[in-house]
């Protein structure tokens, strides 16, 4: 299934639009075409500060528009440079939490000649829904993007 989307994907990153534009198809199409995906985001590094700043999202609104490096699950991979899966966003201390209905995280970094620039993100309202093809998939989304990044 989410082999399927890879060159749709693709085709909007090589459209010629503005990049936000394309981040933004780009959560559209993940949060309609992906039943367990219910909030997708994008966070980058905020200038030279150490914490991100939300890019182009689907979903519900959130307050957390500035995470300080280290903080939640979003900031830790901001250090860390590796994927966090997140079976129960409950059974996690350092965790921020958007919204009550959200059961399960996924966040992959997003490199740019090997610096971590930002991530993905995505939160589900379902229990433990990602698996080694999320991984996988969230992986080539943000090599592609790469291709378009500045840093
Ligand atoms: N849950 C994230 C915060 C961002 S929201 O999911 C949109 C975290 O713990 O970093």
């Amino acid at each position: 299934m989410l082999d399927s989307l890879r060159p749709k994907i693709k085709s909007i990153i090589h459209s010629n639009q503005e990049k936000d534009t394309k981040l933004q198809e780009i959560c559209n199409l993940l949060q309609e075409s992906v039943p367990h995906y219910d909030w997708v985001g994008f966070y980058f590094r905020n200038g030279d500060k150490e914490e991100l700043k939300l890019g182009p999202y689907t979903g519900e609104p959130t307050d957390h528009t500035i995470i300080p490096f280290g903080k939640g699950i979003c900031g830790q991979v901001a250090v860390s440079n590796e994927n966090f899966v997140v079976p129960d966003v409950q059974a996690q201390d350092n965790y921020i939490a958007c919204s009550l209905t959200v059961k399960s995280e996924i966040v992959v970094p997003l490199f740019v000649n090997g610096e971590n620039i930002g991530q993905i993100d995505i939160d589900s309202n379902t229990p433990d829904p990602f698996t080694k093809e999320d991984e996988r998939f969230l992986e080539f989304v943000n090599e592609e993007l790469a291709k378009i990044m500045e840093h």
